[in-house]
Order: structure tokens, then sequence, then C-alpha cells
């Protein structure tokens, strides 16, 4: 072994390690193309969902929520609401998304507020479709417990 460490070994390092790591991402990315369209169940993005995405965005929902842990940390993970509070059942979590977003906001003393976004019923029903949709992605069960 070399007792210096000379400048042509720095950078036989240098390249070598990022000629390395360039062939990992390329690796990790084609298979993350592989794999997204077995786990987003893309087939079943109805124009309801896709409304419901639309509104979601529009009205900002993500900037108090997180939705699969992307987004804000002030008030509750919205990608398992549908079973948290849907019991998995849509019809049970469309009656409880229409009465929670008309009772907004909720006046207790302490307790964070949620604005009223004053929506149609239909269209509370399309963003009902877009967390249920949400939900069924294969995100490994994140997030791990169903309080989020
Ligand atoms: C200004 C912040 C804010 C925005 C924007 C916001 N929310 Fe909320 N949301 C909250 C807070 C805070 C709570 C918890 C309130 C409570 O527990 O009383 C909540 C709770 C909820 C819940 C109930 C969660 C549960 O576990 O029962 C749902 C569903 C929900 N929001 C949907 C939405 C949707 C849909 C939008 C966009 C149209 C939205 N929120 C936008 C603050 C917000």
């Amino acid at each position: 072994m070399a007792e210096r460490f000379t400048k042509s070994m720095a950078r036989n390092i240098y390249y070598g390690g990022s000629f390395f790591f360039f062939l990992l991402l390329l690796g990790l990315t084609f298979d993350t193309m592989l794999e997204l369209p077995e786990r987003d169940h893309r087939e079943n993005i109805t124009p309801s969902v896709a409304n419901g995405k639309h509104l979601w965005e529009k009205n900002n929902c993500v900037g108090c929520h997180s939705l699969m842990g992307e987004g804000a940390y002030y008030a509750p993970e919205l990608a398992n609401v549908f079973d948290r509070r849907g019991g998995s059942n849509e019809q049970v979590f469309k009656s409880y998304l229409r009465a929670w977003m008309s009772i907004q906001p909720i006046q207790t003393p302490g307790r964070r507020k949620m604005p009223q976004f004053n929506l149609a019923p239909e269209e509370v029903d399309d963003i009902a479709n877009f967390l249920i949709w949400t939900s069924r992605i294969n995100d490994n069960d994140w997030p791990p417990n169903i309080e989020g």
C-alpha cells in the first residue's frame, strides 16, 4: 500500500464512487418505474377520483394535512382516514366526510381548527373517492398505525 494518499488516488475514488452511485441510481429508478403501475392501481382513477384530487389541490388540504407522509403536520394524516373513519366501507365513509366537512370549524377551545370550505355534496364525494383510491395504493402499509 502506498504511504501517501496521492492526488490520483483521490481522483480515482471520486470518479469511481460517482460512477458506482450513478449506476445504482439508474438501477433503482428503473426498478421504481417497473413497480409503480402495479402499486398505484391507476386503472381505477375514475373522473370522480381525478376531480377529487383537483379539489384537494385547489383547496390546499395538504397545507395542513399529510397524505402518505407528504405534506404538513398540523392536522391528521389522511391516506388512512378511509379505514379510520369509514371502517373500509365506502358509504359509511362518504356520509362521515359530508358530515365532517359541513360542521367545520368546530368551536372547541384549545383544539386545532379546520376551515369551512363550502363544498357541494358532490364535490365532497369526489374528495372521498380520491381518499378511498389513495388508501388503496400499495405504500408498504404507511402510515404504520391507524391514527396516522
Ligand atoms: C387550516 C388547516 C386545514 C386545512 C387547510 C384542511 N384541514 Fe382538515 N383538518 C384540520 C384539523 C386541525 C383537523 C383536526 C380537527 C379536529 O380534530 O377537531 C382536520 C381534520 C380533518 C379530517 C378528519 C380526520 C380524522 O382523522 O377524522 C378530515 C377528513 C379532513 N380534515 C379533511 C380535509 C380536506 C378534504 C381538506 C381540504 C378540502 C382539509 N381537511 C383542509 C385542518 C385543516
